[in-house]
């Protein structure tokens, strides 16, 4: 008797699990990894294509991949736009993360170029700025950059491979500070008066931006007009993944292997577990992980808050990315305090009045170190779709 119960428990349990396994899509192909490939640009034979297929891979605020290519009768050329239909206006009031992002993926383009054989000419906002009064109306008729390529000598970029990991690391990092001279090579990389980059890692730092970094986080949790903008982008499992190529899913948090397949797959099956308050609690718990080991934290600065300076800070950020991983270091940004919405004007307020006390705006706060494990690849679109016909 007792054995017959036992098996048939088995057997419901081994069921329950195919079910979950197959809820997570386990068997499906990951389509939406593809663009990591090293050859994946190599697919196409319009080099410009192949520059913006590793343009994508850069950091972008929330995953949205905002970008949008077209392509000049001039087979030199094309031009970058913000696609105003990947604003996330609850969390990023003014789009200026959306506009760093703009940067990040120039900056990969130069990189890529420069490995490619192509020296990149950027200009910035070719026809001005946007009309900030029209700006999703500006962002449809105004590039942000026009990329004009032209032949050069190929050069063994050290940052190009670098490119191929993962940006984001969202894990707790070694106690280990970062050397003087690995600062000094970081700073080396800003070319300009208008921005800095400043790096803390004294006790007293630690603990302030630690505070700011955990505040603004709790703040955030509970805001939940921003908690359904994120839940809307978030991809349960491989199939939605998949379709949708961007936004949120839970390698983004770090979970991996048979671990992340039982959670997609349960959500899937149970979408009541994936609730705004079991999300606000790991938002919370996994900041807090993160703040008890940083060994450092870095801010991008800009004298002035343009257009322009976003998307030159968003250049800067990939440079700094791509330059610390070749020294071993990783990063995450902590947007959180430095965002614009009301809930976090105080917050706001006071990380300003503390760390940029000449009236700069903090246009990116990261934490960085030496990681104690390795973070996945999350998802990337495919480059055909930014194309404009
Ligand atoms: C402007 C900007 C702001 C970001 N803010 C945060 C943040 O507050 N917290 C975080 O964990 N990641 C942040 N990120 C990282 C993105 O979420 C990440 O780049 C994106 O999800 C793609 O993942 P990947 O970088 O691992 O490829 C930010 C990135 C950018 C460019």
């Amino acid at each position: 008797m007792v054995v017959i119960v036992l098996s048939s428990l088995g057997g419901l349990l081994a069921v329950s699990v195919v079910a979950i396994l197959l809820a997570s899509g386990i068997f499906a192909k990951q389509a939406y990894l593809e663009p990591w490939k090293m050859t994946y640009a190599q697919k196409f034979d319009d080099p410009r294509i192949q520059l913006a297929a590793h343009g994508i891979l850069a950091a972008n605020g929330h995953n949205m991949q905002p970008w949008k290519i077209r392509l000049d009768a001039d087979s030199r050329v094309f031009y970058l736009y913000a696609d105003p239909e990947r604003l996330t206006p609850e969390v990023d009031p003014y789009a200026r993360q959306f506009m760093i992002t703009q940067g990040t993926f120039l900056e990969y383009v130069k990189v890529a170029g420069a490995k490619l054989g192509y020296k990149t000419e950027i200009s910035l906002f070719p026809l001005g700025e946007y009309d900030e009064g029209l700006l999703v109306q500006s962002m449809k008729e105004k590039p942000v950059a026009k990329v004009v390529l032209s032949k050069a000598v190929t050069k063994d970029d050290t940052l190009y491979n670098e490119m191929f990991l993962p940006d984001t690391n969202r894990a707790a990092y070694k106690e280990e500070p970062l050397t003087a001279s690995a600062i000094a090579q970081l700073r080396s990389i800003n070319q300009e008066d208008d921005r800095t980059i400043t790096f803390f890692q004294g006790a007293d730092e630690l603990k302030r931006l630690g505070t700011f970094a955990l505040e603004g986080t709790k703040i955030e949790a509970d805001v939940h007009r921003i908690n359904e903008e994120a839940a809307g982008i978030f991809r349960f499992n491989e199939y939605q993944k998949n379709k949708y190529r961007y936004g949120f899913s839970f390698e983004g948090q770090g979970t991996i292997g048979m671990k992340k397949h039982l959670l997609q797959g349960l959500v899937t099956l149970l979408p009541f577990m994936n609730n705004e308050k079991s999300s606000a609690g790991l938002m919370i718990k996994t900041a807090q992980t993160g703040v008890n080991h940083t060994p450092a934290y870095a801010m991008i600065l800009t004298q002035g808050n343009s257009r322009t300076q976003q998307v030159t800070s968003g250049m800067l950020y990939s440079r700094l990315i791509l330059t610390a991983h070749t020294l071993g270091y990783v990063m995450q940004p902590l947007s959180q305090p430095i965002e614009e919405y009301s809930e976090m004007k105080e917050l706001y307020e006071g990380i300003h009045r503390e760390f940029a006390p000449k009236g700069e705006t903090i246009q990116m706060f990261v934490r960085l170190g030496k990681p104690t494990k390795e973070f996945p690849l999350t998802m990337r679109r495919d480059v055909n779709e930014m194309i404009m016909k």
